[in-house]
């Protein structure tokens, strides 16, 4: 079919005014499209703003309920927590992510009983509680191990599970993680618990902001291209994506999201499935940097963004700007 041309066609009577663009949307922004990650700290009453995220903070379990109810009253319908671990607590085996009793867990109760309405997505991985920093165990040769790794993963999930977690979101990127949790969880009669792999996770320099927020940025020896995927590759997202399906994911994440868009738009027309795209930490403040600078306005920066991951085929969006575009949206 050759598209009938002008002056049979006119694109522009489509744009021609705000009610007729209204009309004609392909994409609308709702609220329930929004994940809200918090970043959760020790002590007590306390807020403490991240330097390289500005605008964001870590709370006190004692105040992370709060932040809950902010974005359920919003129409938020899921949150992602991460801890700030206490320096003396990251060890080399990462013990303190077993601890039934470490900030995510006491986080969890928290929200669970302020804010019983909002869904809580907590993050599998071991990087905020190694003392290098990495997201597994490490050998000698400064290698992250696999199979053992992924032994903690599984225990670190029905932890948090049975601390009340709905979705648990593996972001390690270890190899046969998702269904070694899947069958954990199956076994321990958490069936209705939900996992969202982080299943396209990309050696990423927009992390930077992420690692400063949970303590690791001065503690990573060497970098994580081992286990995280090369950013030159999309056909191995895919292969990634059919993996953790396989291995029992309900729903699937590709991280950082903008320069990602080809894939979570890939990922999207392959499968068929729910697709999260996770705007990271890095995006977030590129976004804020240039608004700040006087080079471009805020709140179009950040609807713009986050309507071009629904065109791509997002089902929703983990962002640090959700609090705000939430608000933008209801207005
Ligand atoms: C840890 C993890 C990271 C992010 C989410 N989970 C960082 C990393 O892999 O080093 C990044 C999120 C962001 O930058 O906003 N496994």
């Amino acid at each position: 079919m050759t598209a009938p041309s002008y002056p049979a066609t006119r694109l522009r009577r489509g744009r021609s005014s705000g009610w007729m663009r209204e009309m004609l949307a392909e994409q609308r922004l709702h609220t329930s499209d929004l994940i809200l990650p918090l970043f959760i700290c020790d002590g007590q009453g306390c807020e403490e703003p991240i330097a390289s995220l500005p605008g964001v903070s870590r709370w006190t379990v004692d105040r992370i309920a709060d932040k809950a109810r902010e974005a359920a009253d919003l129409g938020i319908p899921c949150i992602a927590l991460f801890p700030n671990t206490p320096q003396p607590l990251r060890t080399e085996d990462a013990a303190e992510a077993l601890n039934r009793e470490n900030l995510i867990c006491r986080a969890i109760a928290a929200i669970k009983s302020a804010v019983p309405n909002i869904g809580v997505l907590t993050d599998v991985a071991l990087d905020p509680y190694t003392a290098h920093g990495h997201d597994g165990i490490v050998d000698e040769a400064g290698r992250v191990l696999n199979d053992e790794t992924v032994a903690i993963l599984a225990q670190q999930a029905l932890v948090q599970a049975e601390a009340g977690a709905d979705i648990i979101a593996p972001s390690d990127m270890m190899d046969g993680r998702v269904g070694a949790i899947r069958s954990v969880l199956e076994r321990e009669g958490h069936s209705d618990v939900a996992i969202m792999a982080y299943a396209a996770k990309y050696a990423s320099a927009f992390y930077g902001p992420f690692r400063d927020a949970v303590g690791s940025s001065g503690r990573l020896k060497g970098d994580k291209r081992g286990y995280q995927m090369d950013p030159a590759n999309g056909a191995e997202a895919l292969r990634e994506v059919e993996m953790d399906l396989a291995e029992g994911a309900d729903m699937v994440m590709v991280k950082p999201g903008l320069p990602y868009l080809d894939v979570v738009a890939r990922v999207k027309d392959r499968f068929g499935v729910p697709v999260f795209a996770y705007q990271v930490s890095g995006e977030y403040a590129m976004i804020e940097h240039m608004a700040a600078a006087g080079a471009g306005d805020r709140d179009a920066l950040i609807l713009e963004t986050l309507l071009a991951f629904k065109r791509a085929g997002a089902t929703g969006v983990l962002t640090y700007h959700a609090l705000h575009a939430a608000r933008l949206i209801r207005a």
